[in-house]
């Protein structure tokens, strides 16, 4: 049965290239997609050959390329390796596309996720040309069924010119229900609060709303989403997962939380998964996940019972957690809400609630300073993302590394971050396998003693601590947070060394 029972959108479907053909040199396009979830499958491609062309006859074509977050090598991947791409918000970890930021080729413009909308109504990104979404279906009236993201699909749908849409029946159908789309926001100075007290309140409608005089194409589409496979935890990633679950342990005990925590956000990536997988063998149990993304690891939690429920903005799975997702999609309805990004990570709501945060890191200072997005001070990985989102207004942050990368040659802990992202005012925990360094109510000088001593790699210990002992003997007016500026920035010169940047 066809996916598209609006009687005027369905006059409007056609192919991806001739829908391709509403986007134009220069424009900003707004497309849905999140971790690899609910990007569009077809069009990319399609306008990556225009752009190809475009180029062959000396034309340029490039568009401004806004997203919920990272997307796949057939959105981002595709668009990148026909250059065609001038500046792309507010998150990316497409490996094509690092490159070209990295040379100077594409302008990224790397950004708190639950700014990205609301940076786009205050007008600081400029018009919206084109929206290109992916849904799971369109209703008879219009509303939309979204897919396995919402990011700021909203927005996108709101703000755009011409609208095209994504019709993608690999999504499976019994998606209708999941999503939470709140539709209250407004501008300052009218703003309200928004009326969420618990991680599941349902604020919003199970619809995204469109303006169908606005939609120029609908597309039918049948791909899966990018669903990129975990490795097993190792070692490193078991032991920092179990430092943090002692730590919580310790804190339940202080009667700083209660015996089911309080609402936990993850990163994504391995050391995320362990620390998932690390609650899930524990006692806790009965808990709530305020969160950016569903990935195998909560689907694990929800199976088992240990997470009552999880609210989100998007899915993050491998093709197993896809398989088993879809499997017993009727059970995990009501227990996943997701949200647009802009609710998913918003600090009023993060705060409300006291998220426990837990997100992977590059490399934190002696003194707390995290650096989550560059190699050597300039070259971006992948992005801020919800990190900061989180972070900075959770109950609890943890900042979660290894304590060496690059077969143990490089130090995760340094004197000086070669970039920062989140201030030693904000960072609470920091953890590596080595241990665990608690931040809260420390000065600049113990907080170096804590983060030394507990998370630094023994290879690097003794260097650590001799430099803030000779920094702490240059400069005696100077104790607070004792530097030695050229040395702290020449930390770094070992990896440039190894010819790698
Ligand atoms: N110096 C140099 N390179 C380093 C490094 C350091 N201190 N630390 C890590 N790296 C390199 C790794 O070697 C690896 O390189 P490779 O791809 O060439 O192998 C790469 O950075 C990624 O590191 P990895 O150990 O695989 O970490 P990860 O997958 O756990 O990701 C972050 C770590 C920080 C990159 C990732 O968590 C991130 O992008 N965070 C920012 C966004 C975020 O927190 N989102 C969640 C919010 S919901």
């Amino acid at each position: 049965m066809s996916r598209i029972t609006c009687p005027v959108l369905q006059t409007r479907v056609t192919t991806p290239e001739l829908a391709a053909e509403q986007v134009y040199p220069g424009n900003s396009v707004g497309m849905s997609g999140f971790t690899g979830a609910g990007y569009p499958k077809a069009l990319p491609a399609a306008l990556a050959l225009r752009m190809d062309r475009a180029h062959r006859r000396g034309k340029d074509f490039r568009i401004g390329l806004w997203t919920g977050a990272s997307t796949a090598p057939d959105a981002d991947g595709v668009l990148a390796a026909s250059h065609g791409i001038s500046s792309r918000l507010p998150y990316n970890s497409d490996p094509t596309l690092r490159a070209l930021i990295n040379s100077g080729d594409v302008d990224y413009i790397d950004t708190h996720l639950s700014h990205s909308a609301q940076n786009m109504w205050f007008g600081f990104y400029g018009p919206l040309d084109v929206a290109v979404v992916e849904v799971t279906a369109i209703l008879p009236g219009g509303m939309l069924v979204p897919s396995s993201s919402v990011g700021n699909n909203k927005t996108w749908l709101d703000q755009a010119k011409r609208i095209i849409l994504e019709v993608n029946s690999w999504q499976p159908r019994e998606l209708e229900g999941f999503h939470d789309i709140y539709y209250g926001a407004a501008l300052p100075p009218d703003r309200k609060p928004i009326q969420l007290t618990g991680a599941m309140d349902r604020i919003g409608e199970p619809y995204l709303r469109v303006d169908t005089a606005r939609v120029v194409a609908v597309v039918e589409t049948n791909r899966p989403d990018r669903n990129s496979d975990f490795t097993a935890p190792d070692r490193s990633s078991q032991a920092i997962a179990g430092h943090l679950l002692d730590f919580l342990r310790h804190e339940v005990k202080a009667g700083r939380m209660p015996a089911s925590l309080l609402p936990l956000q993850s990163g994504v990536g391995n050391v995320s998964n362990a620390v998932l997988a690390g609650l899930d063998a524990s006692e806790f149990t009965n808990l709530l996940a305020f969160t950016e993304v569903i990935q195998d690891g909560m689907l694990d939690l929800l199976d088992s019972g240990t997470l009552r429920a999880a609210s989100a903005t998007s899915f993050g799975l491998s093709d197993r957690g896809v398989s088993r997702f879809m499997a017993n999609i009727d059970a995990y309805k009501g227990r996943i809400l997701l949200r647009s990004e802009e609710i998913s990570n918003h600090p009023e709501l993060v705060r409300r609630l006291g998220v426990i945060a837990m997100n992977g890191m590059i490399e934190a200072d002696i003194y707390g300073n995290v650096n989550s997005t560059h190699i050597m001070g300039s070259a971006i990985m992948n992005g801020i993302g919800g990190s900061g989102d989180f972070a900075r207004n959770a109950f609890l942050n943890f900042f979660l590394s290894p304590s060496t990368a690059k077969n143990g040659t490089i130090s995760a802990i340094v004197p000086m971050v070669s970039h920062v992202d989140h201030t030693e005012h904000d960072v609470q925990v920091i953890v590596t396998e080595q241990g665990l360094a608690d931040l809260r109510g420390l000065s600049p000088k113990h907080r170096a003693e804590r983060v030394i001593r507990h998370c630094a790699h023994p290879d690097f210990r003794d260097r650590l601590t001799d430099y803030i002992q000779r920094a702490q003997a240059a400069r005696p007016q100077a104790r607070h947070t004792p530097h030695l500026l050229d040395e702290a920035l020449g930390w770094h010169q070992g990896y440039l060394d190894t010819g790698r940047m």
